[in-house]
């Protein structure tokens, strides 16, 4: 047996310690070893990503915006709607009970830039399509404290007298094709007509809507114009209704 050297692990601390404040006075070191150590964190946590053949999950019934909505969702931005309301509903009983089946990651892939929001001073609208008439969305727009007394909303009445600019909607879809969004050469070519039609009940929207199925056709806001009030319910009322959740289960496979 060797006989034991108590000094010995007191003299080994002393100099680790030592050799680590060569770390903590040293900010480059400090600095250099702290993304080391951070940056384990991230190759672990990126890195599948790359190796993953789809890290988004296909959805049956998730499809581009059409025009009309695209340019609705534009107004949603301009507007800085997104200041009070999230788009992105949690896997929390308290939310899926109020708001209906947790968002998808689907839902949002054609979304550029997303929605989903970091503030809810109003509710979450990520499924609020369907929900309300678009008569209620004109009245709720026009004057929110008429329909829910107490609400801090904006008044957007002024929608309703701006006529929608949609000379460049082509380009609109043009350039959300650039980003990703899977856009025809005939959807951009239609993009002028298609703009027009879905708020024209008594048109031909039958070529409109074999190209976006469940968008809604109507005169939303009651108009013969066409307006940003238009445009921006048609938004409304596609958010969320795209995806049958009857018949919806969740790939659990990967
Ligand atoms: C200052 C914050 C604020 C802004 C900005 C705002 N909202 Fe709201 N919104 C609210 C609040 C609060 C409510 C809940 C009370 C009510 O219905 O008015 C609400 C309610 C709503 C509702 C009804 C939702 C439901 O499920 O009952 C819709 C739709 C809506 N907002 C759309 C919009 C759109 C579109 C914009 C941008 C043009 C917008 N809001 C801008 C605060 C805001």
């Amino acid at each position: 047996m060797r006989p034991s050297r108590p000094g010995c692990r007191i003299m080994a601390q002393k100099t680790f310690l030592q050799r680590h404040a060569i770390v903590e006075r040293s900010p480059t070191v400090l600095l250099g070893l702290s993304l080391a150590v951070v940056s384990v964190g991230g190759i672990v946590e990126i890195a599948p990503l790359f190796y993953l053949e789809n890290t988004i999950e296909d959805v049956e019934g998730v499809r581009p915006y059409s025009p009309l909505e695209l340019a609705g969702r534009d107004i949603y931005v301009r507007e800085g709607c997104y200041v009070c309301h999230s788009q992105m509903i949690r896997p929390m009983r308290d939310e899926v009970e109020r708001y209906g089946h947790y968002s998808l990651a689907a839902e949002s892939k054609y979304d550029h830039p997303f929605q989903w929001g970091s503030k809810r001073t109003g509710p979450d609208l990520a499924r609020v399509g369907g929900r309300y008439s678009d008569a209620w969305h004109v009245d709720h727009f026009t004057d929110p404290q008429a329909v829910v007394p107490e609400s801090v909303m904006p008044k957007y009445g002024f929608l309703l007298d701006t006529p929608l600019d949609a000379e460049r909607i082509a380009d609109v879809l043009e350039t959300h094709r650039f980003v990703g969004v899977p856009y025809t050469d005939e959807m951009i070519e239609a993009a002028a007509v298609d703009v027009r039609v879905q708020a024209e009940p008594d048109g031909d929207w039958e070529q409109m809507l074999e190209r976006y199925p469940g968008a809604v056709v109507s005169n939303f806001d009651g108009r013969a114009e066409l307006t940003e009030m238009d445009a921006l319910i048609a938004y409304m009322q596609v958010l969320g209704t795209l995806i049958d959740f009857s018949t919806f289960t969740p790939d659990d496979s990967r």
